[in-house]
Order: C-alpha cells, then sequence, then structure tokens
C-alpha cells in the first residue's frame, strides 16, 4: 500500500525537487547540531594533521535532519571526492567490489540506508572497512580460491534512519557513531531566513519564527515550508514575507502552529475518545484509526513524543495531559496527577 503523502512529512514529497543549493557546504555553515559539528571538527582536523583518512563515521536520525548534507560537508573538508550509494542499490557482492576498487585515496564513500545492505554484502565491507582490503572468491567449487585485493584507504560514511536495524558487527566498525536530533526553533528560524536569503527574498523575522515553529524540528520542512510561503507572497502579497503573510499561507496548508496536521490530530484524538488516553498498543491504534503500526511507529510518533504529546510505556501509548489543553479539552479524573 503507497503510503499517504503529507505535507509535513519529514521525507521528501513524491516529486519535491531539494535545492542543491540550499544545502549547506561546509561544518560553517551547518547550522546546529553543535556538539555534532564540534566533535567532526576534531577529527577532521586531526586527521588532516596526520594526513590520513577520516575514520569511519555512523550518522543515524529522523529524515531530513541533515544527514546526507553532513556526508557531503565531510568530503568537502576533508578536500576529497564523495562517492555515493545506498543499502538497496548494492545487490550482490560484485556491486561494492565495483565502488570499493574504483576510490582514490582517502575518498569519502557515502551508504545511505546502510542498514538495507544485504547481509552477504555486509560481509564484504567488513575488511575493506578494516584493512582495507577485499576478499574475492574465484571460480567455483573445488577450484575456488580466494584472492585478496587491497583498496586505497577511505571514509565510509554510513547513514541511517534506524540505528537498531544495524547489525552490531557492521555498528562496530565505525570508529565515529552521531545521533543527529531534531532542531530547536531559533535554529530552524536560521535556516528559514538563510533559505530566504538564499532565494533572495525579504523575510521578517516574525514570518520566520512562524515557519519554524511549524517545522516539527526539521530542516527539510523547513525549506519546504518557505518555498510555499513565498509563492503566497509573491502572488498574493508584494513579495515580501511579513508574519501576516506567513500565516495565511500556512493555515492554507493546514498545518497548525504547533506542526500538526489532521492526520497527528486524527491520531491523538482516536486514542483520547476510544482508548481514554490510553495505555494503548500500538497495533490496536493501528486498527483503529486505519493506519499500519510501522507508519504509526516510524512516521507520526518521533515528533508527537519529542513535543511531549505522546509517552511510550510498558503498557503501551498514552497521550499527556497537554494533549488535552491542546484540544481545549479537560484533563480526565483517572489522568490526574500522573
Ligand atoms: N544543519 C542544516 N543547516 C541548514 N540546512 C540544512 C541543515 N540540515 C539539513 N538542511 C537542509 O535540509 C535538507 C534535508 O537534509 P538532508 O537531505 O541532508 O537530510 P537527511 O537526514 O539525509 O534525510 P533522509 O533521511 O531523508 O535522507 C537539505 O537539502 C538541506 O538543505
Ligand atoms: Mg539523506
Amino acid at each position: 500500500m503507497p503510503e499517504e503523502e503529507r505535507f509535513v512529512q519529514q521525507a521528501p514529497l513524491v516529486g519535491e525537487h531539494e535545492e542543491p543549493s540550499l544545502r549547506p557546504q561546509l561544518l560553517s555553515q551547518y547550522i546546529g547540531q553543535e556538539g555534532i559539528k564540534q566533535n567532526l571538527s576534531i577529527f577532521i582536523n586531526a586527521a588532516k594533521l596526520r594526513e590520513e583518512p577520516l575514520d569511519h563515521v555512523l550518522l543515524y536520525g529522523p529524515p531530513g535532519l541533515g544527514k546526507t548534507t553532513l556526508a557531503s560537508i565531510i568530503a568537502n573538508e576533508m578536500g576529497v571526492q564523495l562517492r555515493t550509494t545506498s543499502g538497496p542499490a548494492l545487490e550482490k557482492s560484485g556491486d561494492l567490489a565495483a565502488v570499493l576498487t574504483s576510490l582514490q585515496p582517502g575518498d569519502v564513500l557515502f551508504i545511505d540506508e546502510i542498514h538495507r545492505l544485504p547481509r552477504a554484502i555486509e560481509e564484504v565491507l567488513y575488511p575493506a572497512m578494516e584493512d582495507f582490503c577485499l576478499d574475492i572468491i574465484i571460480g567455483k567449487d573445488e577450484t575456488a580460491r580466494s584472492i585478496r585485493l587491497d583498496l586505497p584507504p577511505f571514509t565510509l560514511v554510513g547513514a541511517t534512519t534506524r540505528a537498531g536495524s544495524l547489525s552490531a558487527p557492521l555498528r562496530d566498525r565505525f570508529g565515529v557513531t552521531e545521533r543527529l536530533d531534531y532542531y530547536t526553533f531559533a535554529e530552524l528560524a536560521y535556516i528559514a531566513k538563510r533559505t530566504a536569503e538564499l532565494f533572495d527574498i525579504e523575510m521578517e523575522e516574525a514570518a520566520a519564527e512562524q515557519i519554524a515553529r511549524r517545522s516539527r524540528g526539521t530542516p527539510r520542512i523547513t525549506n519546504r515550508l518557505v518555498k510555499r510561503v513565498r509563492d503566497f507572497a509573491q502572488v498574493i502579497g508584494n513579495g515580501h514575507i511579513d508574519a501576516a503573510i506567513a500565516n495565511q499561507a500556512l493555515d492554507a496548508l493546514n498545518v497548525d502552529e504547533l506542526g500538526l496536521d489532521a492526520i497527528d490530530r486524527r491520531l491523538l484524538l482516536g486514542m483520547i475518545e476510544k482508548f481514554r488516553g490510553g495505555p494503548v498498543g500500538l497495533d490496536t491504534i493501528a486498527a483503529a484509526i486505519g493506519e499500519e503500526s510501522p507508519t504509526i511507529e516510524e512516521m507520526y510518533e518521533p515528533y508527537l513524543m519529542q513535543i511531549g504529546f505522546l509517552q511510550r510505556t510498558p503498557r503501551g501509548r498514552m497521550v499527556t495531559p497537554a494533549v488535552y489543553s491542546y484540544f481545549k479539552m479537560e484533563v480526565p479524573q483517572h489522568d490526574r496527577h500522573v
């Protein structure tokens, strides 16, 4: 079943064109994720001083927070080429061997969705990551023999939205592991203003704040909102983005002041009306609102938990009192004092 598209989804929309010009090229242009930037900057400088490739880096976190962007920044900062592939694109071990043998010394090999790498190919990757070599089997049956090929030293950057689905041996072979987190409103407002500037359009501070609040902690959504607000400003307004035109556009897109849409509201209201706010099991919620459990777990819940609307407990999911005030409802007796 194809998943329903949502304007506020963190993954790209079908046909969405992500302007390469909006992608920061250097660490200094990358907004937020301060801890990651600090670490990477030290590791990159140290590797350059020693004239060694950077250790392998694993980046994980929800969609649209800047993993791919960081991978290309790492290559830029190291002054090497970036080669990009993805877990599902590497079907046979030969596919990986072809990529590895075409690398130049020091290159960054970016494997997106690395949790989807087939297990047999993972095993080819282990000696490549550890010793920069490739074991190839030549011939069949009793004439089969293994030869070892040397590879140029390289840096593997892996990205995944689900670190938990990565096998332990693969995870352990990364020297650096960094988790990206949702952005603050201030960081997103800064990203909105930077995007407006790159689009050569004026944006008031108050408008940037409105966009930030509705971005669900995600720069990809910020950029999407800036584009749509720009349309409104150019067609209905005077080309200048002020708070009034931003609000008008955001309301027309049905994104409320917390970045929630009709689907979030249906989920939360369903939990209140059908299950007294929980605790209720994920599969039960899924059946009640006609969605699939993994979709709820991966696409709806993370942000609702991030804003403190939903809790995962051993007995199931629960809405928090904040949800009742969001719907302007009384917190039921059984939920008070918890
Ligand atoms: N720190 C940042 N500062 C400014 N813009 C950013 C930042 N991080 C991401 N962006 C913008 O958000 C967009 C999405 O980022 P990116 O493609 O790197 O996300 P991702 O984590 O790789 O997502 P996915 O999991 O879907 O692959 C980029 O095109 C970029 O313009
Ligand atoms: Mg990506």
